[in-house]
């Protein structure tokens, strides 16, 4: 018998843990509808807001690539190259509410058992902004939305009130996630940005907002790299860049650095991990430190734009993982969440070599022989 793929997160059942998150997978009905017969568990919408969205000229996303035979990094085009990262500075969704309202409907009718969560933004700076997050809750979960994702975390947002910037803040946090939560009936999960020195603190402001559940990471905030030849930025309009937010394999170990904070702050709170996933074993990992569902998004962009290849393979993955630990008696992924979040521990708290036995840094990799470099011992 297959092994059972199903989990309860923030009390709704997933035919598996595996989400497209909120980005341009997500970002029409025929997407979402694809996504949902490929076999995805759920998805989180584009971000929906309610002021005016006009994106920049030219690409929103491109693709940082790396060489197997040398350093060389670059969004240009070659063949042999590895996917390094994704970087983009696309806003969130440039269609209005009511564009989206009917849609979020009709996917819901066509897939009843899937999970649809609608991810909303909207300002914090006065009490109309406030409501307009209420506003939003409202019109999505009106249409048999599952979740609510409020996005507290998009990097490239200038207005002091909006996105990343609320993350940053942890008033902020618990504030906005207070407001949605008053007039919501449906599970609340908050988006946090990576870019803060301490991620518990924010979270620690959702959770008192009320929040059921933490989503982490969205993009890392950073720059296209420079191109040697022609002095531009690789992505560029006018010769002119501003930051952006970084996503896929380069930020697996970085947004599992955050997620392992978050999830031995709050042991017993719910966790949807996002960042650098393609692969079941990527997922595995935090599954492992304490997050009940994962998301997606640079890998399913590369996968025929909604990842029929990448959740068939998660699924496949998860279901071979089950049958050779069936031994265990895991009840699907819930048996084994959290199972290594107590083996990240203080630096202080590494074993570390005999006196006898300790030849600093010299024969670890990464460190020349002294001869080669020309050191005298
Ligand atoms: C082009 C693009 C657009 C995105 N738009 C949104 C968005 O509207 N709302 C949001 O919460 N996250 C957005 N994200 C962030 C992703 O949902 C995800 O958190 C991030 O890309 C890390 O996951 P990954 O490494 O699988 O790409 C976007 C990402 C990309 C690449």
């Amino acid at each position: 018998m297959a092994p059972d793929l199903s989990t309860t997160f923030t009390g709704i059942r997933f035919r598996n843990p595996f989400l497209l998150s909120s980005a341009p997978p997500t970002e029409s009905e025929s997407n979402i509808l694809r996504a949902f017969e490929a076999g995805w568990g759920g998805v989180v919408t584009k971000t929906i807001g309610l002021h005016p969205v006009v994106n920049v000229l030219g690409p929103k996303t491109k693709f940082l690539r790396a060489d197997a035979d040398s350093a060389h990094l670059s969004m240009k085009k070659r063949p042999g190259a590895a996917l390094h990262s994704s970087w983009n500075w696309e806003l969130i969704s440039d269609k209005t509410l009511e564009w989206w309202v009917p849609r979020l409907g009709r996917i819901k009718k066509a897939f009843p058992d899937h999970v649809l969560v609608a991810s909303i933004m909207a300002g914090s700076g006065n009490d109309t902004e406030l409501r307009h997050w209420q506003h939003l809750a409202a019109a999505c979960q009106e249409q048999g939305c599952d979740a609510l994702e409020i996005n507290l975390s998009c990097p490239h947002m200038d207005r002091p009130d909006m996105g990343s910037n609320v993350g940053k803040d942890k008033e902020l946090v618990s504030i906005v996630t207070k407001v949605v939560k008053e007039v919501a009936k449906i599970p609340v999960w908050a988006k946090l940005t990576p870019s803060t020195t301490d991620i518990v603190l924010e979270a620690r402001g959702a959770f008192l907002g009320g929040a059921d559940a933490i989503s982490s990471s969205n993009t890392f905030t950073s720059l296209p790299l420079i191109d040697a030849d022609t002095l531009d930025f690789e992505v560029q309009v006018d010769g002119l860049v501003s930051t952006g937010g970084l996503g896929g394999p380069a930020i697996l170990p970085l947004s599992l650095a955050k997620m392992s904070q978050l999830t031995q702050a709050f042991p017993d709170k719910s966790f949807s991990g996002i960042g650098g996933i393609s692969t079941f074993e990527h997922a595995l990992n935090y599954f492992l430190l304490g997050c009940g569902t994962v998301q997606i998004c640079t890998a399913a962009m590369l996968d025929h734009a909604i990842g029929p290849n990448v959740i068939r393979q998660l699924n496949a993955g998860l279901a071979r993982f089950l049958e050779k630990h069936a031994d265990k008696g895991w009840a699907g992924v819930a048996g084994f969440v959290g199972l290594r979040r107590d083996r990240v521990v203080a630096q202080s708290k590494i074993r570390r070599p005999t006196e006898k036995d300790y030849r600093g840094g010299y024969d670890a990799e990464g460190y020349a022989a002294a001869e080669e470099v020309g050191v005298k011992r």
